[in-house]
């Protein structure tokens, strides 16, 4: 039996973290012997957290999960899987109407890197409806929620979008 240890990617723009994302993470821990959650620095997204912002979101709300490694990553997904040695990127699928996307990108992926496997994991249904744009959408308009992300990121929104 091999000893390698059995790596797994997780990336995302996490702008910012939710608890579905932490959700995900601590599936996918107890799947690999390390998880790397990946922050894309895609600039065509224009995050309301710059990519350090959202490793320290990462770090407070998930470096202390064993087998948990924080990184952020530029250019091609399937470059960063090479980097870290990942045999899986994991990705979140949280209704129906993710599949598409999501299937079209691990496809492209694959098309990409042959050996560029994408496994799809179901964070608990009380976070299906949860998304980070939602999030900041209502943060920016004073809304509650602190019942989707940790106290940390919820602190992070208030500051970024308080009434200046
Ligand atoms: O959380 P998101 O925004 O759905 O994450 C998107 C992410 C970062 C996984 C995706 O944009 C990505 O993989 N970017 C890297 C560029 C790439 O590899 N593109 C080709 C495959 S679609």
């Amino acid at each position: 039996m091999s000893t390698k240890k059995r790596i797994a990617i997780y990336p995302g723009s996490f702008d910012p973290i939710t608890n579905g994302h932490i959700d995900v993470v601590r599936r996918a821990v107890r799947l690999f012997d390390e998880l790397v959650v990946a922050v894309g620095n895609n600039n065509t997204k224009n995050p309301v957290f710059t990519v350090e912002q959202r490793l320290a979101q990462l770090e407070k709300t998930c470096g202390n999960i064993p087998g948990v490694r924080i990184v952020s990553f530029s250019g091609l997904l399937y470059e960063a899987v090479k980097t870290y040695g990942a045999v899986a990127v994991v990705r979140g699928l949280r209704a129906v109407s993710d599949f598409e996307w999501e299937f079209q990108m691990a496809l492209m992926n694959r098309e990409l890197a042959p050996e560029c496997e994408t496994i799809f994991l179901m964070p608990s249904p009380e976070y299906s409806f949860v998304s980070s744009t939602m999030i900041k959408d209502i943060a920016r308009l004073h809304g509650d929620i602190a019942p989707f992300v940790p106290p940390a990121i919820a602190e992070d929104l208030r500051l970024k979008f308080a009434a200046k």
